[in-house]
């Protein structure tokens, strides 16, 4: 059995193997998910969420730029509506709800730079942390889903 407070660690050594990991997190996502890509400038966060998107659409080539100054964009997916955030530019929590965050929780929510959400972090996310090794490598730390985390082990 899987500890409720389980973390579960993957080394990702080339692109292909982040989006890998994204497509698996994507069959597990439904409605009202949030996954929040924590990590530094060029660790991978948007790699993540663009693998995500292709994978829940089911286009290979769908075009997913990075939202750093729209900060959130919006896709149709088999798996519903998916919000795909940058919040690097967020000027405070009151710009969020401004931007319609309490509806969009309805639906699959992807962010980057989560820690600027502040209290309106969702506590039941899943947390999917990328760290930059040695060139092409990454380390992502994933946490939260409990129950479901361990598909992604
Ligand atoms: N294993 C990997 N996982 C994710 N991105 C990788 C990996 N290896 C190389 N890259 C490259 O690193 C860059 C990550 O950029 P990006 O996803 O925009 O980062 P972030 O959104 O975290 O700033 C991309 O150019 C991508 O091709
Ligand atoms: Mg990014």
């Amino acid at each position: 059995m899987s500890e409720p407070s389980a973390t579960v660690l993957r080394e990702l050594p080339d692109l292909d193997a982040t989006a890998a990991l994204a497509a698996a997190v994507a069959a597990l996502a439904r409605p009202g998910d949030a996954i929040l890509l924590d990590g530094p400038f060029g660790a991978g966060k948007t790699a993540f969420a663009r693998a995500f998107l292709r994978a829940a659409t089911g286009d290979a080539a769908l075009d997913v730029p990075s939202p750093s100054f729209t900060l959130v964009q919006t896709y149709e997916t088999r798996q519903g509506r998916v919000h795909h955030f940058d919040l690097w530019r967020l000027d405070g929590p009151a710009a969020l709800t401004e931007l319609g965050w309490d509806e969009m929780r309805d639906d699959i929510v992807l962010v980057e730079w989560p820690q600027r959400l502040g209290a309106l972090r969702p506590a039941d996310a899943l947390g999917v942390d990328l760290a930059l090794l040695a060139g092409e490598a990454r380390r992502a730390t994933l946490s939260g889903w409990a129950g479901r985390i361990g598909a992604l082990a």
